[in-house]
């Protein structure tokens, strides 16, 4: 027990004293030589040269953590094969280089605009050179990520500058291999993994709350998850609200992945592409993908959609997709419902967020390009219209938890049933609009596989959904819609729905 004490005392000197030692700054006349390393302010973070498979480059990993876990490589393409490295200013500080000793250049910063006097390694794990007087940084590793995504990292189009993960070679090669993940900023903004330029996998939009394609990704009380959007920058980056927790993302191979950790080792969070049906189109064309319950891709044509080929469907190979059994005609045109989807690729649509759904069908219907619509932010009640001119593509439908698509096919493809559903809707004035706990809408749904069947479908007593919203109280009031009023209400058990109180209208026309 004493022999314990004494170790772990000495322990403890020992890391103190390497606390004091170490420094977080490179200056002019202080460079980093091979074997030196800068400590960030608290420690989290130390930058240095490391070797993998006996090359030796400079990074930033982890401090406390014991596996050695790198989440960034200056040199990952140009390794040293020496111990001579030395990172340092060019005289005038201009220029942040590392060479070895007969001053042969392995890596460098572009040259700055200003003079910069000092590199710092952020608490971040940013490591940035700043002007020392003003504090104004001139140049940052963030701006160029490796495999890692770290809280505050962004990754999108920063004043037009892609900024992207390239995954290592293999574990022990941090030299780039041939996939990244990347912002596709043409219509809505959607990440893809790519192989060199080939799809492997796509996010989906984000829904406001999460991506499309990530329904289980939701931000909870110890990770918050950020996606911005507007003319200057696009950009996704998360925040750790539990200072015990840490947390990065990871470019593995071709996987997404998410890992935490508290301080000791790390637990694969999720990853992503997580099975077949997260292959990019991989039911093709207006195909959409399940997994049956052993975990098989399943492929299936949207309703009033038929395999391309039904022998090459047969035999699996699904990637040509789906055509429709009846041409458009456009002006008898209708749409059919889909819901808990992945929506499709959003490379060929456009959202305008002032548009209520009932308003955006409208607008879809008058231009026959228009091939479906949706409701992009689901945070924000029925608002955003978004829709769709090109063939839907890469569509998978979830067990739960995803959004609701309408498509366009000929009037006479619409099912007849629906059309009796919705006479039976033009009797009732109140809609259970959707379960804001569940996301999920307790409306009929015309064309779900899973949830096609009226009868399963809840219905409430009109004294419920007045105790539940306080008698429509205003403070309950979520938005209005098209049709009326939204209210927000708290069923016995303590689910929270959303209420669509019709008022005086009746609605008469078809959905
Ligand atoms: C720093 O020196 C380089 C030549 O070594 C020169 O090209 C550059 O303009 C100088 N930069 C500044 C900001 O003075
Ligand atoms: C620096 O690198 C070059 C190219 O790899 C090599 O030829 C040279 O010997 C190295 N210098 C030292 C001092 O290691
Ligand atoms: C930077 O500024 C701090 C405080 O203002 C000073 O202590 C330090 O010496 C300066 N470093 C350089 C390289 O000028
Ligand atoms: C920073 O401030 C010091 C002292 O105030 C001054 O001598 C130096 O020129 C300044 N450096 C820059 C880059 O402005
Ligand atoms: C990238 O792909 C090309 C072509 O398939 C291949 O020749 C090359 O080896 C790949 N690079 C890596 C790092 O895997
Ligand atoms: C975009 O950048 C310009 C120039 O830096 C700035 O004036 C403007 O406020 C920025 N807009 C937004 C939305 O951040
Ligand atoms: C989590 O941290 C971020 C950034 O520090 C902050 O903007 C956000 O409000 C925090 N969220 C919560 C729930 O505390
Ligand atoms: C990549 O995944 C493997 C397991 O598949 C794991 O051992 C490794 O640590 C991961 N790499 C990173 C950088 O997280
Ligand atoms: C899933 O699909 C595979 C391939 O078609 C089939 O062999 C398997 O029996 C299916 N499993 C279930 C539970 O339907
Ligand atoms: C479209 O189809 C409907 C129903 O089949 C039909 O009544 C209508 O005349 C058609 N319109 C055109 C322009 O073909
Ligand atoms: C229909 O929408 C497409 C795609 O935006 C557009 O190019 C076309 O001009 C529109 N047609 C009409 C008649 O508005
Ligand atoms: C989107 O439009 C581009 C250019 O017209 C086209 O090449 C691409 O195939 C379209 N994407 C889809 C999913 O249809």
């Amino acid at each position: 027990m004493a022999n314990f004490q004494f170790i772990s005392l000495l322990l403890t000197t020992f890391f103190l004293f390497s606390l004091c030692t170490s420094r977080d700054t490179i200056t002019l006349d202080a460079p980093l030589t091979y074997g030196d390393t800068l400590l960030s302010s608290g420690g989290v973070f130390t930058l240095g040269f490391f070797t993998s498979n006996n090359m030796k480059y400079l990074g930033i990993w982890y401090t406390q953590i014991i596996q050695q876990t790198v989440v960034w490589v200056a040199n990952r393409d140009n390794p040293m094969l020496d111990s001579t490295g030395i990172l340092s200013f060019n005289t005038n500080g201009s220029i942040l280089q590392l060479q070895n000793g007969s001053a042969k250049v392995f890596w460098s910063t572009s040259p700055l605009n200003r003079v910069t006097t000092v590199a710092h390694l952020l608490e971040t794990g940013n490591f940035v050179l700043m002007d020392n007087n003003t504090s104004i940084i001139s140049w940052q590793s963030f701006d160029y990520p490796t495999d890692t995504l770290l809280p505050g990292l962004k990754v999108g189009l920063i004043m037009g500058q892609p900024r992207f993960l390239t995954s290592w070679t293999s574990s022990d090669n941090p030299s780039s291999s041939n996939y990244t993940i990347k912002l596709d900023s043409a219509g809505i903004p959607e990440y893809f993994i790519l192989d060199r330029s080939k799809r492997v996998y796509r996010t989906g939009p984000w829904n406001g709350c999460q991506f499309s394609g990530e329904p289980e990704m939701e931000t909870d009380s110890k990770l918050t998850f950020v996606f911005v959007s507007n003319p200057n920058e696009t950009y996704y980056t998360f925040y750790v609200n539990d200072t015990s927790l840490i947390s990065r993302l990871v470019l593995n191979q071709s996987f997404l992945q998410r890992y935490v950790s508290d301080g000791s080792g790390w637990t694969l969070y999720w990853s992503l592409p997580r099975d077949q049906c997260d292959n990019y189109a991989q039911c093709g064309p207006y195909g959409v993908c399940n997994l049956n319950s052993s975990n098989v891709p399943d492929c299936t044509c949207l309703a009033g959609f038929t395999p391309e080929s039904e022998k090459q469907w047969d035999l699996r190979d699904t990637s040509a997709g789906c055509i429709r059994r009846t041409g458009l005609n456009c002006t008898s045109d209708g749409f059919i419902r889909i819901s808990d989807v992945k929506l499709p690729e959003t490379t060929n649509a456009t959202v305008d967020s002032k548009v209520g759904l009932e308003d955006c069908r409208n607008r879809c219907l008058k231009n026959c390009s228009w091939t479906g619509y949706s409701n992009l932010d689901v945070s924000n009640g029925e608002s955003s219209c978004m829709m769709w001119f090109s063939d839907l593509v890469d569509i998978r439908q979830f067990n739960g938890g995803g959004q609701i698509l309408y498509y366009r096919v000929a009037g006479s493809d619409v099912p007849a049933a629906s059309n009796a559903k919705k006479k039976e809707r033009t009797k009732s004035s109140f809609e259970l609009a959707w379960s804001l706990a569940h996301e999920r809408d307790g409306v009929l749904d015309e064309g779900s596989r899973s949830q096609g069947n009226l009868s399963s479908l809840p219905l409430y007593d009109v004294n419920v959904i007045f105790a539940a919203t306080n008698n429509f109280s205003p403070s309950n009031k979520l938005g209005e819609g098209g049709f009326g009023t939204v209210f927000m209400g708290e069923l016995d058990g303590g689910n929270r729905i959303a209420v669509k109180r019709l008022g005086n209208f009746v609605n008469t026309r078809p959905r």
